[in-house]
């Protein structure tokens, strides 16, 4: 069974109507990535930080999987590919088109965690400074998302899962932020086929054995289509 590790970004959730960071109307045009991604903005001004990520929150719900979302679950649920998608995308439109194989490096906007104690617990609808942790009961939750200058979660797993694989696909993301824009590097080392399926050329185009360009919900599907044939 061909293993496939695919990493997605905010591109693969473009056309479900949730923003990307570094497009011209991308989130970090209209926002400081210190003040509401990182843990020193979250200290300063947790209203803010949990204002930015109640408006996310909301937008995500709001959202529906796209067709190329419904692929790569479709492509898990075929027997003949072990598919495992490592997403940088803290909404759930994976797992509500169906995948169940996916790590979100990221974070979830729909987790909660406590900055005092570390537990976690589900993030309810729209969270506050007030809240207090169910365990601790300090007033210090925030969203369980990584932020800048904080390790990724599941990195172990993730090295494992790279190194098994059979094909490694980059989908809809610019290839700015590590150790995500590495994995291609990675894979290459380990003698592995690399594919990027993008709006664009991403920063690190050249390095993938191929790359298609369109929209996610149009190549997507035919890569789907095509290896499933
Ligand atoms: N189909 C496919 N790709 C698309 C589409 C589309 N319809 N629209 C945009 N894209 C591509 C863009 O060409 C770009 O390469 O999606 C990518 C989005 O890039 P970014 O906005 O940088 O998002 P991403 O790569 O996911 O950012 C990585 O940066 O700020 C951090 O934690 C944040 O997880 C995020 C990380």
């Amino acid at each position: 069974m061909a293993k496939i590790v695919i990493l997605t970004g905010a591109g693969i959730s473009v056309e479900s109507g949730i923003r990307t960071f570094r497009a011209s109307d991308g989130l970090w045009e209209d926002h400081r990535i210190e003040d509401v991604a990182t843990p020193e903005g979250f200290e300063s001004d947790p209203d803010l930080v949990h204002q930015f990520y109640n408006a996310r929150r909301a937008a995500a719900r709001a959202a529906q999987p796209n067709a190329a979302h419904s692929a790569l679950a479709a492509l898990e649920a075929d027997s003949t590919h072990e598919v495992l998608i490592i997403t940088q995308n803290v909404d759930d439109l994976h797992e509500r088109a169906g995948s169940t194989r996916v790590v979100h490096m990221h974070g979830s906007l729909f987790g909660a965690l406590c900055h005092a104690c570390g537990h976690r617990w589900p993030a309810p609808q729209t969270m506050a400074r007030t809240d207090a942790c169910p365990e601790c009961g300090a007033q210090a939750s925030r969203p369980d998302i990584v932020w800048f200058g904080e390790m990724p979660y599941r990195m172990e797993e993730i090295v494992r899962g790279l190194e098994a694989a059979d094909l490694f696909v980059s989908i809809g993301t610019s290839g700015n932020v590590y150790p995500a824009a590495g994995f291609v590097q990675e894979a290459r080392a380990a003698g592995i086929e690399t594919l990027e399926l993008n709006l664009e050329p991403s920063a690190g185009t050249r390095m993938f054995t191929e790359a298609r360009h369109g929209p996610a919900t149009k190549i997507v599907p035919e890569w789907v289509a095509q290896i499933s044939g």
